[in-house]
């Protein structure tokens, strides 16, 4: 899909469809129009047919300019709200493809949305777009009954901006690029998408971008002493892999943001075997990775002035006959000990290594993230990412920076009244801390793999993945990132 932007007014511009959005039944784009859809809007407000919720729209047709003209509503209310502004985004484009259009025609930046400026109204319509846009048929033999016929863009915005705003509009594609990588390889098989096909990932991607991708594999984490890491990947018959990518934004002086992402490719439990029901669905439990490898695109595209590493610690968790013990007690690469109590419990053993491996970079911030607890989608649901910070100063950042996106996090707690919990009798630590505050025990868990930096948590599970009927990769919490790490950069 491509985008541009057109100086308003766009009234004699031929186009098959306007879309124009609407606030408490009024116009609220203040631009001329041809005469037709003028008179088409009119008639077609007066008549009271289209609902008042954020989202609902009518279709007309003109003779005009515009062959079909789109109204949405932003609200009943004198205000729109953010929320309100993406729902109408989101359902202009869900019907605008259903259209036979090839290329559309909007004015709905020009709504008034509470507390926001042009360059967030543009990046939202945008993200928008592409999410409703996106489509995973690439196993499909037959092609989709309603295929993507939308090629076209075209984003009207006042003469004076038009030109300002083309950074911010590169910007959001490149980010609705990385979306759609994160997308992509959560939505992959897991016969397909397997540590080695992560690993192919990243060197295609450091290719494209001249970027430094160096791959571990299993020797060189023995060398490492990654035992708990490679305590997971035993059990199965895929190489392990430890993936760094390094992109370079900025001088050599300035420390890096390094991101880890968990790539559990296919998570069965281990020996503490998971239930048959939905154990499809964790193919995403590379979620965090593939978060990490669509930022890290989103950012090499925008050529963001930072320097940021990716490390992808990535292996299957499978039971078999050389698969992890309960009871088993391994060496991390930090020289703690863990006593695996439960193998199902194994995103925090692979990120436990890559965050001790973290330390080399001499890191300005750490964040790592991770489909890591069904703990924090019983705590938080599906719409905020569950948050793990020491400080407050970060955890405030990234809290902000996903208020921004609309890719919200809610900071948890994780004070050391919950470390009391990891307790075992035989090694430094359990790598379970019981059912009672999962999702904390584990950040819990981490966060003594961190101390050598400033460091936080993003639990992911509730948040990467739409289950249902329409099940599939969220894409999330890229743009969450891609904000945090643009105003990092200075660039916002
Ligand atoms: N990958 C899962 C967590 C998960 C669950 C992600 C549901 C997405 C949806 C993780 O490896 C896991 O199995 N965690 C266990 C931890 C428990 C054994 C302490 C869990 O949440 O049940
Ligand atoms: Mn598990
Ligand atoms: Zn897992």
């Amino acid at each position: 899909m491509q985008f541009s932007i057109k100086p308003l007014p766009v009234d004699k511009l031929k186009t098959s469809c306007l879309i124009v959005p609407v606030l408490g039944q009024k116009r609220v784009d203040g631009s001329a129009l041809a005469a037709a859809a003028e008179a088409a809007i009119a008639t077609a407000l007066k008549s009271g047919d289209l609902g008042e919720a954020a989202g609902s729209n009518l279709l007309l047709h003109t003779d005009g300019p515009a062959t079909r003209v789109l109204l949405v509503s932003l609200g009943g209310d004198s205000k729109t709200t953010a929320q309100a502004y993406l729902d109408a985004c989101k359902a202009a484009y869900q019907r605008a493809l259903t259209l036979d259009c090839k290329e559309v025609t909007t004015l709905l930046c020009q709504a008034p949305v509470e507390d926001q400026d042009p360059e967030w109204l543009l990046e939202q319509e945008v993200l928008a777009a592409r999410t409703v846009a996106y489509r995973f048929d690439r196993f499909k033999t037959k092609p989709a009954p309603t295929p993507v016929k939308l090629a076209r863009v075209a984003i009207g915005m006042p003469g004076a901006k038009a030109r300002l705003m083309k950074p911010v509009l590169a910007a959001a594609e490149a980010t609705a690029n990385g979306m759609d990588l994160t997308r992509d390889l959560g939505n992959l098989p897991p016969n397909i998408c397997n540590p080695t096909y992560l690993a192919d990932t990243a060197r295609k991607m450091g290719r494209e971008f001249k970027m430094k991708v160096t791959v571990l594999d299993q020797r060189q984490m023995e060398q490492q002493k990654m035992f708990s890491l490679l305590a997971v990947a035993q059990g199965s018959a895929q190489e392990p892999k430890l993936i760094v990518m390094q992109y370079n934004g900025a001088l050599a002086t300035r420390k890096p943001i390094v991101l880890v992402g968990k790539g559990i490719t296919f998570d069965s439990g281990g020996i503490s075997l998971k239930p048959g029901a939905g154990m499809d669905e964790m193919k995403y439990d590379m979620g965090g990775a593939a978060s990490v490898l669509g930022t890290m695109r989103a950012v090499a595209e925008m050529k963001l002035k930072i320097n940021l590493v990716v490390i992808v610690p990535t292996c299957e968790n499978m039971p078999s006959g050389t698969a992890t013990r309960p009871g088993d007690i391994v060496t991390s690469m930090s020289g703690q000990t863990i006593e695996i109590l439960n193998t199902d419990a194994e995103g925090r053993l692979i990120l436990c290594d890559a965050l001790t491996y973290a330390e080399r970079f001499k890191p300005e911030t750490v964040i790592d993230l991770a489909t890591l607890t069904g703990a924090c989608v019983v705590a938080l649901g599906h719409h905020h990412t569950g948050l793990f910070a020491r400080e407050d100063k970060l955890a405030d950042e990234i809290l902000q920076a996903g208020r921004y996106a609309m890719d919200t996090c809610w900071r948890m707690p994780m004070d050391d009244a919950y470390q009391k919990q990891l307790k075992s009798p035989f090694a430094d630590m359990a790598n379970v801390g019981g059912r009672d505050g999962g999702a904390i025990t584990a950040a819990c868990f981490l966060e003594r793999f961190t101390k050598a930096y400033d460091w936080a948590h993003l639990d992911i599970a509730g948040t990467a993945w739409h289950s249902g009927a329409n099940k599939g990769s969220s894409g999330r919490p890229v743009a969450m990132l891609a904000r945090f790490l643009s105003t990092r950069a200075g660039a916002k």
